[in-house]
């Protein structure tokens, strides 16, 4: 099991698509879970899932963009696990959150949303685990779910992949600021996967660009990040790990 003994905070690990199946891998990898999320009752259905299959795991409600309710997510699976060894962060997106739409047409508040629950946050809770790794003396990794909008354009989501790269940009810092203290940051980069909120938005007709032909599973977003959760990645940071069938990399020709 890759996560043997590592206890883990997962926010956003409730959610029915990369969130539950990053909580449900990490139970399955032998980690302690606190699963954070604004929706208390997908946090709780996601750690009853994983009390069942005998792993330790815990829910904590807490909405990402009040700093307090970071902290106190924070304080809370310190508390429940006894310390903790990984942070997860999985909330993000934007249409889930605002309307897709060219970027002169997008309003300012839209703009601030999207910062406040695909970056802003992700720095609060890392400066926050930062500080506990450091008292504990005992390193620590962290891992976020990033986008290819990250680095390649993000037409009508110009907002999310301006905050999608931020999320590398963070983790370079991490790196080169804590790597002596054993604490890495990596980014999980996921492409065009099947949750509800990816199937409710992406025309079908986005397969037929997708070289792997298919969109992504959950599953195959969570399997890397336990790798990136765990020592299996231990020369690893600062980097990301790109899960899109081959959509950034795919030319021109057929
Ligand atoms: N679905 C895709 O195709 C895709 C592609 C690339 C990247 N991603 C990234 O994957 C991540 C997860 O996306 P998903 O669609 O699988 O979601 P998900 O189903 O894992 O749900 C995310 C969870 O976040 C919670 N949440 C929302 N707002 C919150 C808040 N303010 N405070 C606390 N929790 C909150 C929701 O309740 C939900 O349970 C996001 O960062 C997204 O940008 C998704």
């Amino acid at each position: 099991m890759q996560l043997n003994g590592k206890r883990a905070l997962v926010i956003g690990g409730g959610g029915g698509g990369i969130g539950r199946a990053v909580s449900a891998a990490f139970g399955a990898e032998g980690a302690a879970v606190a699963v954070a999320d604004i929706d208390l009752g997908r946090a709780e259905e996601a750690a009853e899932a994983l009390l069942q299959r005998g792993a330790t795991a815990y829910a904590v409600s807490g909405d990402v963009r009040s700093l307090q309710d970071i902290e106190a997510m924070v304080a809370a699976a310190v508390e429940n696990l006894g310390g903790l060894d990984v942070l997860v962060t999985v909330v993000g997106g934007q249409v889930a959150f605002v309307p897709a739409v060219k970027l002169h047409e997008m309003a300012d508040e839209d703009w601030d949303t999207i910062y406040e629950v695909n970056l802003r946050y992700v720095a609060r809770a890392v400066r926050a685990v930062l500080r506990v790794f450091l008292d504990q003396g005992s390193g620590g990794a962290i891992v976020s779910v990033g986008s290819v909008t990250g680095f390649m354009a993000a037409p009508q989501q110009a907002a999310y992949g301006v905050m999608k790269a931020g999320l590398l940009s963070l983790a370079r810092t991490v790196a080169a600021e804590y790597a002596g203290d054993g604490i890495r940051m990596n980014v999980a980069a996921a492409g065009a996967i099947a949750t509800a909120v990816a199937n409710a938005n992406v025309d079908a007709e986005v397969v037929e660009e997708i070289p792997v032909g298919r969109f992504g599973r959950s599953e195959e977003v969570a399997t890397a990040v336990v790798y990136l959760a765990s020592d299996a990645s231990s020369y690893m940071t600062g980097q990301q790990v790109v899960l899109d069938g081959g959509v950034s990399v795919r030319g021109p020709f057929d």
